[in-house]
């Protein structure tokens, strides 16, 4: 067996963090024969939670978990890392805005940024979910200059399994019976907020056997450019109003699905969509995290090029875009406070 894969989470006490851990611990993400060596950070009040968390990971037996360290100080969860899944933040509770978060939290990536960069392996794999994610892991990374740029990405997984799952659910009503995963190619631009722009344009439908694309298979193109659009935007505040809680069971899985593939790769003419820094790729400002169609291979992610793209899909893209430059710049100055 190989040497222990060192995997970082923060916000390890948390909700999210407590659906994510043993799915990771127990081989679905980095493969069944890959042992791993959990860092857990959380912060020093809820030492006796994370203590808990730990109690329960080693009464899960499970065999590929060599080690658990648990703390609440930087040098020892940072150290030398090869994966770090940054949950921990302060959540977003029913009626709060993303501005208020954004305040609280971009400091506290700020300092991971400086930690990565201080400790971590230079290969680190980093994938930001505290929200508001993409700024946030814009902040790290600035923070972080000598980890390279493309190993810094954000969570937009989530929104387009949400995606996936409403068109599924759609074609339940004209008795198509498929599930999310023969929904493929559902592309979401820009931030992981309500501004961003879940894109069925480019989206296949496998309907027993056949690629059918979305829009052919759904026929009805005012559900997909209207309330499928809004449920998908809205979807994590619905959540909230309900359980009072944010999204937590479904951001594990989707922190699995994205940390899965960047590690093994997209399947061949598929793509997922992953916050990741932008080379400007369609019309975007360069250096901003932003979600776009990626493909994976070799545990390298490059955006699918060539799309073409509507003048209204260019619109909404435009608008998640000002919603990023600007929670970036008042980012940048509560960081030079
Ligand atoms: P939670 O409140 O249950 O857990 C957060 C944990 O982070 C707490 O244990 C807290 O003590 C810890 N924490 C706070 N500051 C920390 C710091 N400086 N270092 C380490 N740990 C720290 O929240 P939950 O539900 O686990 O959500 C975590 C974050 O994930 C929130 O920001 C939430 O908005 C975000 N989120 C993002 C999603 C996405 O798709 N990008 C989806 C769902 C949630």
């Amino acid at each position: 067996m190989s040497e222990p894969l060192r995997v970082l989470i923060t916000g390890a006490a948390g909700q999210i963090a407590y659906s994510l851990l043993y799915s990771i611990a127990k081989g679905d993400v980095f493969g069944a024969n890959q042992p791993i060596a959990l860092h857990l950070l959380d912060i020093e009040v809820m030492n006796n939670v994370l203590n808990g968390v730990v109690m329960e990971l080693q009464d899960c037996a499970l065999p590929l978990l060599k080690e658990v360290i648990a703390t609440h100080e930087y040098p020892k969860a940072f150290k030398d890392v090869d994966v770090a899944i940054l949950v921990g933040a302060m959540p977003r509770r029913e009626g709060m805005e993303r501005k208020d978060l954004l305040k609280a939290n971009v400091k506290i990536f700020k300092g991971q940024g400086e930690a990565l960069n201080q400790y971590a392996k230079k290969t680190a794999k980093i994938l930001v979910v505290g929200n508001p994610a993409n700024t946030n892991c814009f902040i790290c990374r600035k923070y972080a200059p000598s980890i390279p740029s493309e190993n810094f990405t954000c969570l937009t997984r989530l929104d387009q399994n949400r995606a996936q799952g409403q068109i599924a659910q759609k074609l339940k009503e004209s008795n198509v019976l498929v599930s999310s995963l023969d929904v493929s190619n559902v592309t979401i631009w820009g931030n992981h907020s309500s501004t961003q722009y879940p894109d069925v344009n480019h989206a296949v439908v496998n309907i027993q056997g056949k690629a059918v694309p979305a829009r052919e298979a759904v026929k009805d193109d005012n559900y997909l450019d209207g309330a499928f659009i809004e449920t998908v935007q809205k979807r994590g505040a619905a959540v909230i109003a309900a359980r009072k809680l944010s999204s937590a069971m479904s951001a594990a899985k989707a922190i699995c699905d994205h940390m899965r593939d960047w590690w093994t790769g997209t399947a061949a003419g598929q793509w997922v969509s992953m916050g990741v820094v932008s080379d400007g790729s369609y019309a975007t400002e360069t250096g901003l995290v932003f979600s776009f169609p990626v493909n994976i291979s070799g545990g390298a992610w490059s955006i699918v090029q060539g799309l073409s793209i509507s003048d209204k899909a260019k619109e909404r893209i435009g608008i998640t875009l000002n919603e990023l430059v600007e929670e970036k710049n008042d980012a940048v100055a509560v960081c030079s406070d």
